[in-house]
């Protein structure tokens, strides 16, 4: 009933040449993809020439981050509105690399889950717990109080990622049981917020050190409604079977 989700975030990697390269390689396979959603978040100034090189396929796009304000002096930030205007649906919101790097709290990522929700983008939100916390035996605490923050944004038009920081580009990913305990725990934290139908809708997708071969299995886990990939969304073969896994 969920349509599962894969996303390939590129983060600051990759030239405009290669980009162009791996990109093409996936829109080639597209015709493969059925019954899944594929979205590439390349950075923000390959954004408007990667549009063009989807048109036509079924490969979505996304942006990386976007602004919480509207528009006005906002020295290098960029709006929903823009983000809207050079083809993006999709936007990464509060991913734990921004809310280390650009000091981002829950209130700001609020803003601009609401910001991309106003231009029509769906927002794929970022929560998880560092590897204090989850030794600490505070995962739930941690993850149910960056969920609360965004609480009255909460509608099936989102996307939760859950993106154990411990996993991200180290290699050691979630096993399925680990991630399908916090999926389930999300969608529960969901119903209570937002109701039952709203969490039976809302996908919910796993990030960190997502592989060709570790998808498989994360997806088969029944809460577990695709990946956002990072490393292994730079290789085309790597990122196509993992959008075959999510099938
Ligand atoms: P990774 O990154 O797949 O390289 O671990 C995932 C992410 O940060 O979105």
């Amino acid at each position: 009933m969920r349509v599962p989700l894969v996303v390939g975030n590129w983060k600051m990697n990759l030239t405009l040449s290669t980009s162009f390269q791996l990109l093409d390689e996936i829109c080639q396979s597209s015709d493969q993809f059925r019954g899944v959603d594929v979205v590439v978040c390349p950075p923000f100034p390959y954004l408007l020439a990667a549009n063009l090189t989807i048109e036509g396929t079924k490969i979505g796009l996304g942006a990386q981050d976007v602004a919480s304000r509207e528009g006005g002096a906002y020295t290098g930030q960029v709006s929903a509105a823009m983000l809207a205007d050079c083809g993006c649906g999709y936007v990464i919101v509060g991913h734990s690399e921004r809310r280390r790097d650009a000091a981002e709290t829950d209130a700001l990522v609020a803003q601009k889950v609401e910001a991309a929700l106003s231009q029509g983008l769906i927002p794929i939100v970022c929560v998880g717990e560092s590897s204090e916390a989850r030794t600490s035996g505070k995962t739930f605490e941690v993850i149910g109080r960056q969920l609360s923050a965004m609480a009255s944004h909460l509608t099936a038009d989102v996307v939760l990622a859950y993106e154990p920081i411990w996993a991200i580009g180290t290699g050691q990913t979630a096993t399925p049981e680990m991630a399908e305990a916090v999926h389930a725990f999300i969608r529960k934290q969901v119903a209570t917020t937002a109701g039952e139908n709203v969490a039976e809708h809302i996908r919910i997708v796993y990030g960190g050190s997502v592989t060709a071969q570790t998808a498989g299995a994360l997806f088969a886990a029944p809460h577990v409604d695709g990946g956002l990939v990072g490393g292994a969304s730079l290789k085309a073969s790597e990122f196509i079977q993992i959008i075959l896994a999510a099938m």
